[in-house]
């Protein structure tokens, strides 16, 4: 482990991380998976306040449907009742605000008035309590566990002014939308936006070894620059910063370099989004969307049991698509190509066919 010692292929990836983040998240602490993330970066949020005099702030802010990994502290701030609700007294629940979900008439603008009213939520939270609050914690433009549920970008916009405004860090949770999920490399891109800490995991090793790490600021990381150790971040575990991941990762950073794949996917998932022009038009399918290299869309259906059933039939095809309630959605390695995504859509219309409504 990295503890007080470091290797090449770590600081190599540090750096190259540190370049290709939005803003200035020059310092990287590593984990080796997508909750340990979530974890480091709560408690850095916190020990800075703390650090600098002010650990009354030690309270976070995350939104309705968040999803953020299921160890304890990450339930905490996890707004998906299947997973947190066993564990409720073991939690410390986060204050919650509202998602920035679209109107009924908001595909007139986009999503935007969604956007809009939830921020202004959000700013009357943190004017009331922001003293209290460390930190607002986000899954940047689409909300994975909790259905696919993608947002406008000015949502983000709005959000950093507020936590800068109320002195609160904000935690961007790329973990799934990071390397290349939404189209731009890191989602809060598309917001032109730069969080405090920036929690990376998932495809940072093209999903080869378990790897995460948190991107952290100047400011952040000053807090804990000090001789005394208990001001230290002492957060460790086995595999932090293994050397063989931290080259995995590498790699994969070279791939992207030398592939262009952000321009290669758009060219990619502008093809798949013909091919699923029969799904996304088919009348028991409801709110076909997409986003970068994710597709998602609504089934009609009377069966209690769609998700297990809809799997099930996934698999027969040989598709493994693993439905959120009645959502399904397509998440394919950057390696897929045009005949197997049609092979997705296929899956898709046999499961609509097969248990949509009227079906
Ligand atoms: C946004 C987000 N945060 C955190 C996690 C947790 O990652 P892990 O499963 O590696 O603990 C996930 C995993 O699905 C995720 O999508």
């Amino acid at each position: 482990m990295l503890a007080g010692f470091t290797h090449a292929p770590a600081v190599e990836l540090a750096e190259r991380l540190a370049r290709l983040a939005p803003g200035a998240l020059g310092h990287a602490f590593f984990a080796s998976d997508g909750a340990s993330a979530t974890e480091i970066a709560l408690k850095m949020a916190f020990h800075s306040w703390a650090n600098r005099g002010r650990p009354e702030k030690s309270r976070f802010v995350a939104l309705q449907g968040g999803y953020h990994g299921e160890t304890v502290g990450a339930l905490g701030v996890t707004d998906v009742a299947i997973f947190r609700d066993a564990y409720a007294p073991l939690l410390r629940a986060g204050l919650v605000a509202p998602f920035p979900a679209r109107h009924a008439d908001d595909h007139r603008f986009g999503g935007i008035r969604g956007a809009i009213d939830a921020a202004d939520a959000l700013r009357k939270l943190l004017a009331e309590r922001h003293g209290e609050i460390a930190a607002l914690i986000v899954e940047p433009l689409a909300q994975g566990a909790s259905g696919m549920r993608f947002y406008h970008p000015e949502y983000l916009r709005r959000a950093r002014e507020l936590c800068t405004r109320y002195e609160v860090l904000l935690i961007a949770d790329e973990i799934m939308t990071g390397f290349g999920r939404t189209g731009t490399m890191f989602a809060c891109e598309q917001a032109g936006i730069a969080p405090d800490l920036m929690c990376l995991s998932k495809g940072i090793t093209g999903g080869y070894l378990p790897l995460s790490c948190v991107l952290a600021t100047d400011a952040v990381y000053g807090a804990f620059y000090d001789d005394r150790v208990e001001r230290g971040f002492l957060h460790s575990h086995s595999y932090t910063g293994n050397p063989l991941a931290c080259r995995a990762a590498c790699a994969v950073l070279d791939l992207f370099e030398r592939e262009d794949v952000l321009r290669a996917n758009e060219a990619k998932a502008a093809r798949f989004i013909q091919a699923a022009a029969p799904l996304a038009h088919h009348p028991g399918v409801r709110d076909f969307r997409h986003l970068g290299m994710i597709w998602a869309f609504e089934v009609e259906s009377d069966h209690a049991d769609f998700a297990a059933r809809a799997f099930a039939l996934a698999l027969e095809r040989g598709v493994l698509l693993r439905p959120i309630g009645k959502t399904v959605y397509f998440m394919p390695p950057y390696v897929v190509d045009d005949a197997q995504f049609a092979l997705l859509v296929d899956a898709g219309l046999a499961i609509v066919q097969a248990l949509g409504t009227g079906a």
